[in-house]
């Protein structure tokens, strides 16, 4: 299933996404305590003619993690190499572009909790001493072979801090979390957009889009795209506010970023079980969902923003889901 509101990244996103990520740290816009961290740390390793201490950046999906990843390198004036957890499944494949570093190079690990634990091992002595522990052969006639590497910076990205192993974890040196955006900042975030693709926007309508984007800039761009479609066929040079309300209505992407299968999950907690508490499993089939997408696509949100609540017995509504849907909420505590 393909949801707008969907953080995480698709092929759609793809295709434009290189155009459109900020290249430089002063182009990156909000998370400015990460943003100033990283730039003191930068230049005292330019100043100092050293490579960057390891940095682990973390957060929920479509945050920035890969784009400030790109950022250090190239503020650092150094080549960037990417990999990501699932993809090394052989300690040679780590060994492989280990190897291939040259020095100050940056290595990025999307996805890096992905690792398997008995391949991770071999970057704890590349991260700390810069060198390549390898065992070739097997049985009685392994070896074990060291080789030096360039003094390199692993940049590690992950959604999931707590799934990362503990040595792994206290190898980064500089470790940052990003953070849900403002309004204000993804309103930045779709003018820079706007400026980038050459289709001007209104300060209000981008304020529109902003409000609704989940506090995440993937979001925020992929509406813009979308918007700008419907903005392109009725015939308009610049996206005003009326445009972008009436594309975002037509795209069921209400004012706070809920959309369909969120209004149906809150519709049904409410009106069908009185607001709960119910059971996920009873909820997912009372509308017609996998349970897992609900849990993993709508209930975060929906949790983290106060719609919900988590019980040992269920889960329950709370007085902010009967007031955006327009539903008395003393009337259903009595029902
Ligand atoms: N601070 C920012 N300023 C401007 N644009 C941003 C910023 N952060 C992210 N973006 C934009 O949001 C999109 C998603 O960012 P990015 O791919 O870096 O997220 P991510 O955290 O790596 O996501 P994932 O966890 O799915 O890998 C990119 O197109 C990028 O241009
Ligand atoms: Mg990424």
């Amino acid at each position: 299933m393909k949801r707008i509101t969907d953080a995480e990244e698709n092929t759609e996103d793809t295709l434009v996404e290189e155009s459109i990520r900020p290249t430089t740290i002063d182009e990156y816009i909000g998370q400015s305590e990460v943003k100033e961290n990283i730039k003191v740390f930068i230049n005292a390793a330019l100043i100092r003619d050293e490579s960057l201490d390891h940095v682990l950046l973390y957060g929920p999906p479509g945050l920035g993690k890969t784009t400030l990843a790109m950022i250090i390198a190239n503020e650092l004036h150094k080549n960037i190499k990417t990999a990501s957890g699932p993809s090394i499944e052989k300690p040679g494949d780590l060994a492989a572009i280990l190897s291939s570093l040259e020095p100050g190079d940056v290595l990025f690990i999307d996805e890096i909790h992905r690792i398997p634990r008995f391949i991770e091992e071999i970057l704890y002595p590349a991260m700390e001493d810069f060198t390549l522990d390898i065992v070739i052969g097997s049985d009685s006639q392994a070896r074990s072979i060291k080789i030096d590497l360039p003094p390199f910076t692993l940049v590690g990205a992950t959604t999931r801090a707590g799934d990362l192993t503990s040595p792994l974890r206290d190898r980064f040196g500089i470790v940052c979390k990003l953070k849900y955006y403002t309004n204000e900042e993804l309103k930045q975030i779709v003018l820079r957009t706007s400026r980038v693709l050459n289709m001007p926007i209104t300060e209000e309508a981008a304020l529109s889009l902003a409000t609704r984007s989940r506090g995440t800039p993937r979001i925020a761009n992929r509406l813009f795209k979308r918007v700008r479609d419907f903005a392109l066929v009725y015939g308009k040079e610049e996206i005003d506010l009326e445009t972008a309300e009436d594309a975002l209505n037509k795209l069921k992407v209400d004012t706070l970023g809920l959309d369909e299968i969120d209004h149906q999950y809150l519709r049904s907690l409410i009106e069908k079980f009185n607001g709960g508490p119910v059971g996920v499993e009873t909820l997912a089939s009372s509308i017609g969902e996998e349970v897992t997408t609900l849990l993993d696509v709508c209930e975060p949100f929906l949790l983290q923003n106060g719609f919900i609540k988590r019980t040992p017995r269920g889960r329950v509504a709370t007085g902010k889901s009967y007031q955006h849907l327009g539903i008395n909420y003393q009337e259903n505590l009595f029902m």
